[in-house]
């Protein structure tokens, strides 16, 4: 199992050192074979290197089976030539390895359901799974810029899918629905926009293909309101690479725990990046302040696509959940009188209830 190591920026570097000590951890219990490799992504690699995401990095990511990645970004980069940002270097990283499908789960855990912005009762058991198209739609579409026309500056971008792009999401999805409820809804904005018309209609020629899922449709203005109205009618949803970034992050709030949700974005083989979705944290880095169960969560996720090994998969989850049970916190899922404990201690916690 060779795992590329990328710690990035801000609080990314204290939270994935503690997925790796979890990392080694099973790696002894188990003989799993482990090789780390370690590498540069965001600010710190423009910092070394000019670059988001160097070459040196690039080979290193094709060689490895799976990445495991902290955070990327900062204030400090805010303003450098928009090809140096420390986001040009996740773009880039989904786009060169072809990890086009994104699967990002909004898991309510039972002890912080009450957390949630949202009345308890609606978000309690809340298991939802997006499925984000991530290597195509208006983040990658040409033609694209900034330019003068008539004399006045003119912004403009291209929302363009094809036919193949939406096909393999739809596998995945339709197959990631197939485990779980056999509910997908698909998200566009096809009564505005033909790129997403095609979209729905290649959806429902792949509904095909799988009889036992039921689709449904949805148009995204009325998925973001439906998912702070009544999230549980969800099971899996799937869009695109736009729409799936802003509906991904409303969805994490009804967990109430950004600091909690893990995140898979994978190629066709199953390689994939493991990254919690939450941000950089600059406000609170190095402080020991940060939550790891999101990268540890990751690690999950890891294990279960890309190394086939549910049951390690479930234990990590297991170990997750027990250690909530047992009331420690960090401060970003604290409630007004519970003890706060920082990054390594839960680390360790997490360690202890994996057992030996
Ligand atoms: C995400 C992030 C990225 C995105 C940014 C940092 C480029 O918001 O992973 O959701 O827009 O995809
Ligand atoms: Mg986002």
């Amino acid at each position: 199992m060779k795992i590329l190591v990328l710690p990035g920026d801000g609080i990314g570097p204290e939270i994935v050192s503690q997925a790796v000590r979890v990392l080694n951890h099973l790696d002894q219990k188990y003989a799993l074979g482990i090789a780390l490799e370690y590498g540069l992504i965001g600010g710190c690699a423009v910092d070394a290197t000019a670059s988001p995401f160097p070459d040196e990095t690039l080979k290193k990511a094709r060689i490895a089976h799976a990445i495991l990645l902290g955070a990327v970004g900062g204030p400090q980069y805010d303003s450098l030539p928009r090809a140096q940002r420390p986001e040009q270097g996740l773009l880039a990283i989904r786009k060169s390895l072809n990890l086009f499908a994104n699967l990002r789960p909004a898991q309510v855990f039972e002890e912080l359901a009450h957390a949630s912005s949202l009345k308890n009762e609606l978000v309690v058991n809340l298991d939802i799974l997006i499925v984000r198209e991530l290597t195509g739609d208006i983040y990658f579409g040409e033609p694209r810029g900034i330019e003068l026309r008539n004399g006045e500056r003119v912004g403009f971008n291209t929302m363009i899918y094809s036919e193949s792009e939406i096909k393999r999401i739809a596998h995945v999805a339709f197959q990631s629905a197939q485990k779980r409820g056999k509910k997908l809804c698909s998200i566009d904005k096809m009564n505005v926009l033909e790129a997403t018309q095609l979209w729905r209609d290649v959806m429902i020629e792949v509904a095909a293909d799988y009889p036992d899922v039921s689709l449904t449709h949805m148009l995204v203005d009325n998925a973001a309101m439906q998912l702070v109205r009544n999230p549980k009618q969800f099971d899996v949803m799937v869009t695109g690479n736009i729409f799936g970034d802003i509906l991904s992050d409303e969805a994490s709030m009804l967990t109430g725990s950004i600091g909690m949700l893990p995140s898979a974005s994978l190629d066709e083989n199953n390689k994939g990046l493991y990254e919690p979705i939450h941000g950089s944290a600059p406000d609170i880095a190095g402080q020991d302040k940060a939550n790891p169960l999101a990268t540890i969560l990751s690690l999950s996720m890891m294990f279960k696509y890309t190394f086939n090994r549910l049951d390690i998969s479930q234990e990590i989850e297991t170990a997750v959940k027990s250690v909530l049970k047992s009331g420690l916190r960090t401060r970003d899922i604290a409630s007004k009188d519970d003890a706060v404990i920082g990054c390594i201690a839960m680390g360790d916690a997490v360690i202890t209830a994996l057992g030996k």
